[in-house]
């Protein structure tokens, strides 16, 4: 059974009084321990669908498909509380942002350990030590070990995006979610975050499902899938080169 599946997916969003649909009718399966790519333009949908896929947005109601949505684990999506996809979210995904998304208040490592405040709210209390020393082991492999104490601003867009990744991290989640990780990285220091997700991939057996719209990252994972026009083609089956796309 495909940890991660989409059925029929479709996501329209309403700007005034135009519908602009961004996926149409797509689907997708995701095996467990695998490292999946979507290579798409800008613009050709890859957020929304990371969205979809983490619970972070809900597709459009499709009256005439009662099956299509979002199953993890074999269970729909749709049929949660918000309360009980809140809760899922936080156990089952990490999310890694092409911005990292940290919080500039805080230290790396208290970036890290939020996220584990999150997933165990009042529980929190009781486990801080045992959640402080994951949060500092995952640093230490991704050698910011001398970093701790550092806060966002004081530190380079590779090592804020390791601290972010370390953050996905903290929780072991099911999958790790991942939007243009090195998105905003030159190519080196890409090439470094790239790196780090392939040993984790290696040695846990992490499922990764990443978007990106260069083809070089992509080339990285197991398997990649192109986005156009709403809809996931094999990336093989088009063999024209692609034109070169701003990045988003
Ligand atoms: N909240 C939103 N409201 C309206 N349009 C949106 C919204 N989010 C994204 N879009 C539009 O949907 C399309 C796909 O966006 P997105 O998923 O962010 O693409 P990508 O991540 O591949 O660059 C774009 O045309 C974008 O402008
Ligand atoms: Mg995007």
């Amino acid at each position: 059974m495909p940890i991660l599946e989409a059925r029929s997916l479709s996501r329209t969003y309403r700007l005034g009084k135009v519908d602009v649909p961004v996926l149409r009718d797509l689907s997708l399966s995701v095996a467990e321990g695998e490292w999946l790519a979507i290579l798409g333009a800008s613009g050709s949908g890859k957020s929304t669908l990371l969205h979809l896929l983490g619970g972070l947005d809900r597709p459009d109601r499709n009256r005439s498909n009662p099956q299509a949505g979002v199953y993890f684990d074999g269970a729909p999506l749709a049929g949660k509380s918000r309360r009980d996809l809140d809760r899922h979210r936080a156990r089952d995904f990490g999310f890694v942002f092409q911005f990292y998304h940290l919080l500039p208040e805080l230290t790396a490592l208290q970036n890290v350990t939020v996220a584990s405040m999150v997933r165990l709210g009042l529980g929190y209390a009781g486990r801080s030590r045992e959640v402080r020393k994951v949060a500092e082991e995952l640093l230490d492999r991704f050698g910011l070990s001398g970093r701790l104490g550092h806060r966002p601003a004081e530190l380079s867009g590779g090592e804020r995006q390791r601290v972010a990744i370390a953050r996905a991290l903290v929780n072991e989640p099911r999958v790790l979610l991942a939007d243009e990780p090195t998105g905003n990285l030159d190519r080196a220091t890409g090439q470094g975050i790239l790196d780090t997700i392939s040993d984790l991939h290696r040695d846990k057996r992490q499922t990764i499902v990443m978007v990106t719209h260069d083809p070089y990252v992509a080339d990285r994972a197991d398997r990649a899938l192109r986005l156009v026009d709403g809809v996931l083609a094999d990336n093989r089956e088009e063999s024209a080169p692609m034109t070169p796309v701003l990045q988003g």
